[in-house]
C-alpha cells in the first residue's frame, strides 16, 4: 500500500483528483468506481474545476458506484443516485447512460448483485476505484464481518455506520436499515484502488487498515492484498499511524526518483551507465 499524508483534507482532495485526471487523460474510456460520503467531496469538486478549467473530459468515462440505500430511488435526496448527479454528474460533460448506481428498488434482489457484477464485467471491469471508509473500518457497506470474498449483494447496515450517517436523514430511525453494496471480493478485483480519508473520526480505521492485521473485523484491511492501492489521508486520520515517517521518506524517495536527483538517493553514476 501506497500511503500519501497531506496536512489537510484540501491537500488530500487535489491530491486524489490528480490521479483520477492522470487516468482519465490517459484512457478517456476508463472505467471509474465511484463512493459516496463526506469523503469523496472535495474530489469531486476539483474534478468539475478540471472540467471546467482545463477541458478534462468525461465523455467516454463509464462510472460504476459502489453501493446504495435499499428503497430509495434516484430523486430521494438522500439516495446516492442523487448524490452523483448534485455533486459531480450533473457538472461534467458524461453520459448519463455511462453511469451506474446500484439501484435502490430492485425488486429481484437476491439475483440483482449478478447483474450488476455483470455489467462492470461486460464494461472491462473497473479501472480505478475510489473509496471513503467508515468509522469502523468499512468500505462501501461491507459492515465488519463482511466475508472478504464477498460479491455485490444486500447487507444490513451495523449501529454504528447508522448513527454516522443519521446526520444525512435527519434523525436514526429515517436511516435505511439495508443497501445493495458491492462486496470486498467485488472490490478487490478493481486494477487500482483509491482510498481517501481526513479527520480525526477516521484515524482508529486508518491505523487498522493500514497497519492492523487483514481482518473482516475492518473490511478496509483487505485492501493489503491488493496489489495496487493508493491511500491519501490527512495528518488527522493518520494520526495513528506508526510507520508515519518511513510513509513521508517513500514519498519523498519516490519525487526524488521522477525528478532524476538520483545522488541524494546514494545512487552514484557508473561510467559504464553513460
Ligand atoms: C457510507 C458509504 C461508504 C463511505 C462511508 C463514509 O457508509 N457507504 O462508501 O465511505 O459512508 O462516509 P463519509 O465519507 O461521509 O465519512
Amino acid at each position: 500500500m501506497r500511503v500519501i499524508v497531506q496536512p489537510n483534507s484540501e491537500g488530500v482532495s487535489l491530491c486524489a483528483a490528480k490521479v483520477v485526471a492522470n487516468l482519465v487523460r490517459d484512457k478517456p474510456t476508463c472505467v471509474l468506481g465511484l463512493a459516496t460520503g463526506t469523503s469523496p467531496l472535495g474530489l469531486y469538486q476539483e474534478l468539475i474545476r478540471m472540467h471546467h478549467d482545463e477541458g478534462l473530459d468525461f465523455s467516454r468515462v463509464r462510472t460504476f458506484n459502489l453501493d446504495e440505500y435499499v428503497g430509495l430511488g434516484p430523486n430521494d435526496e438522500q439516495s446516492y443516485r442523487y448524490f452523483m448527479q448534485k455533486n459531480l454528474f450533473d457538472h461534467i460533460n458524461i453520459d448519463v447512460r455511462n453511469t451506474h448506481v446500484p439501484d435502490g428498488r430492485a425488486l429481484n434482489l437476491s439475483t440483482y448483485g449478478e447483474q450488476y457484477e455483470k455489467l462492470i464485467n461486460d464494461a472491462g471491469g473497473i479501472d480505478l476505484q475510489i473509496l471513503g471508509i467508515g468509522s469502523d473500518g468499512h468500505i462501501a457497506f461491507n459492515e465488519p464481518g463482511s466475508s472478504l470474498g464477498s460479491r455485490t449483494r444486500l447487507k444490513t447496515l451495523a449501529s454504528e455506520t447508522v448513527r454516522d450517517n443519521a446526520r444525512f436523514f435527519g434523525s436514526e430511525d429515517r436511516v435505511p436499515r439495508l443497501s445493495i453494496t458491492m462486496g470486498v471480493g467485488s472490490i478487490l478485483e478493481s486494477r487500482r484502488c483509491l482510498l481517501v480519508a481526513m479527520g480525526p473520526s477516521k484515524a482508529r480505521a486508518i491505523r487498522d487498515t493500514i497497519e492492523g492485521p487483514v481482518t473482516a473485523q475492518v473490511t478496509a484491511s483487505a485492501l493489503q492484498l491488493h496489489r495496487d492501492v493508493l491511500c491519501v489521508v490527512d495528518e488527522e486520520a493518520a494520526r495513528l499511524l506508526e510507520r508515519r515517517d518511513y510513509y513521508r521518506e517513500v514519498e519523498r524517495a519516490q519525487t526524488l526518483l521522477q525528478e532524476g536527483r538520483l545522488s541524494e538517493l546514494g545512487v552514484s553514476p557508473q561510467p559504464n551507465d553513460q
